[in-house]
């Protein structure tokens, strides 16, 4: 058994992971749907008590667990806002307009990226091609497509939130 620091998840998401057990072939595979699970319950991010909980959970150890979260951007090892703003900065993107945009954005929210505005509406982050080329420049607004931005549109969408 890995050292998980007695870490354990609450109940309704063990129930969640059990639930979707039958789906995976192995403990391992059912880590990405388990830590979307535990970063829905934990406000949208994994603190280590999380991520160590998963861990204990699957009977994975916390490293292999922490190897994950670092590698894939959709989690969180940070509190994030409310709405979280994905701005795509890749090459169409960049091409129409995307850094205008994304200073558009950070200047609007007052604060920097990975940062969460003190409202706790937003935190943003640039990102790589979020496959949506033909909305350049475009982001993703929690799970929602939001294309052919300007820099007053933007704002505007950031207003609208909530
Ligand atoms: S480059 Fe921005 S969505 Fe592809």
């Amino acid at each position: 058994m890995a050292d998980t620091n007695g870490a354990r998840l609450p109940d309704e998401i063990r129930d969640a992971i059990d639930a979707l057990r039958p789906r995976y072939p192995t403990e391992e595979a059912l880590l990405l749907p388990a830590l979307h699970l535990a970063q829905r319950h934990w406000d949208g991010w994994l603190p280590d008590e999380a991520i160590e909980a998963v861990a204990h959970e699957l009977n994975l150890t916390p490293a292999k667990v922490y190897g994950v979260v670092t590698f894939y951007d959709l989690y969180h090892q940070k509190p994030v806002g409310r709405h979280r703003l994905r701005v795509c900065t890749n090459l169409s993107c960049a091409l129409r307009g995307a850094e205008e945009v994304l200073a558009s954005l950070k200047n609007h929210l007052q604060v920097d990226e990975n940062e969460v505005t003190p409202d706790g509406k937003c935190s943003f982050v640039h990102f790589e091609c979020l496959g949506a080329c033909e909305q350049a420049p475009m982001m993703m607004v929690d799970d929602d497509y939001r294309g052919h931005l300007t820099p007053e549109s933007v704002r505007q969408i950031v207003e609208e939130l909530d």
